[in-house]
């Protein structure tokens, strides 16, 4: 008998569960641990919700609530979709629990303690009015490609350009719509370009030689241009306090704590047990993702976990494709999506019927489509 750990990845708390969420990740890691828990292996299936991170700050300002009332509806609300649906996990935790909080901290305090981080400071966008630093996100300004006026400090959604908040012309604040100035901030970084150079992770990323070609191929990508340094912590109030001096008011980055919430539910699962199946040679951690998320649990999280030392590193990350519907990429902010809650009403105890569409087309190897006449010919017996 083995041991496994098998999770999939931890939603954003920031809107619902769509069908392109099951197909792409949770009804494959559930079938996957189904087929094991058949076999009599020994196996925990570990997930829970994304509580942090700078749009449920924006959706709770926007919605004049508190980002603790953000997440706790959109966990209720995801928790119950999934047991809807069957998803057997063994525990559907949150990333806002106290054992959460310690333990992540606990881990970035490790880090720090070894010398892992590179301090480096910076010179960020800072709003005068609302005395914060603004993430990307809060910053708006002009399109330099396309000239769109509402353009976010990453991205333009009108031409899908990637931006730095300072190509941004006429640049403003979310927050208070005052024209924000640079300020010097320090923060700690992970060193991925020294780390990627170690000995022990070129050992590491010999395993993705046997992965699926599509991480494989992103992995190449990003390993053969390079790594860079990356902020592990930030500068909000809505996340994990950095546990150090010198770090108030700053959080830690969301994808730093995230993955370290599959710990954190371990433990809250197992208690002192947890250790066995993250600490332990002979068990193996396997990450259901979706495709957006191939760098952070193949190259981040791992070089996190080798960094701080006690821990195994991912046996396999089975990352899957997008599902689009009817043609067109699922889209939250543009409401195009099949939302679990809004089919549940419509198609009373016919979980089994989408379960089965759903894997019948799931995007492994490349993006699939759902479509509704499609649906309807896999469900009726003529
Ligand atoms: O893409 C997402 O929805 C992220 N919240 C996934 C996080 S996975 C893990 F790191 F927790
Ligand atoms: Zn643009």
């Amino acid at each position: 008998m083995s041991r496994y750990l098998v999770t999939a990845a931890l939603p954003y708390a920031n809107g619902p569960v769509h069908i392109g969420h099951l197909a792409g990740c949770y009804i494959p890691a559930d079938i996957y641990v189904r087929y094991l828990r058949l076999k009599g292996e020994d196996v925990k299936f570990i997930c829970g919700s994304d509580e942090h991170g700078v749009p449920i700050t924006i959706k709770a300002k926007n919605e004049g609530i508190t980002p603790q009332q953000v997440v706790d509806k959109y966990h209720k609300m995801m928790g119950d979709a999934f047991k809807e649906f069957g998803i057997s996990f063994d525990i559907y935790s949150r990333t806002s629990n106290k054992i959460h909080h310690q333990t992540a901290q606990d881990f970035f305090k490790t880090l720090y303690d070894k010398g892992v981080f590179e301090e480096i400071v910076s010179e960020q966008f800072y709003d005068e009015e609302a005395k914060q630093f603004l993430a990307d996100r809060y910053i708006v300004g002009t399109c330099p490609k396309c000239g769109n006026e509402n353009a976010y400090g990453d991205q333009c959604e009108n031409c899908g350009s990637s931006l730095q908040p300072t190509d941004l012309i006429n640049p403003k604040s979310k927050l208070s719509g005052a024209k924000p100035v640079m300020r010097k901030t320090k923060n700690w970084y992970l060193p991925m370009g020294k780390i990627q150079q170690s000995e022990e992770f070129q050992e590491y990323i010999k395993r993705f030689e046997n992965w699926k070609s599509n991480i494989k191929g992103q992995c190449d990508s990003w390993l053969k241009e390079g790594l860079q340094p990356r902020a592990m912590t930030r500068d909000l109030d809505w996340g994990v306090p950095v546990p150090i001096k010198g770090a108030e008011g700053k959080v830690l980055y969301v994808w730093f704590d995230a993955p370290i919430g599959y710990i954190s539910a371990t433990k809250e699962l197992l208690n002192e047990s947890w250790k066995n199946y993250w600490c332990n040679k002979d068990s193996k951690l396997i990450h259901f993702i979706g495709k957006d998320n191939i760098v952070f649990h193949a190259i981040i999280f791992p070089m996190m976990l080798q960094q701080h030392g006690e821990f195994i590193l991912p046996t396999n990350v089975p990352a899957n494709e997008f599902l689009n519907l009817e043609g067109d990429k699922i889209s939250t902010s543009r409401n195009w999506a099949v939302w679990l809650h809004e089919y549940l009403e419509e198609f009373k105890n016919k979980q089994d019927v989408l379960r089965y569409t759903l894997t019948s087309i799931a995007p492994e190897t490349k993006d699939s489509d759902f479509s509704w006449k499609d649906f309807r010919g896999k469900i009726t017996v003529s």
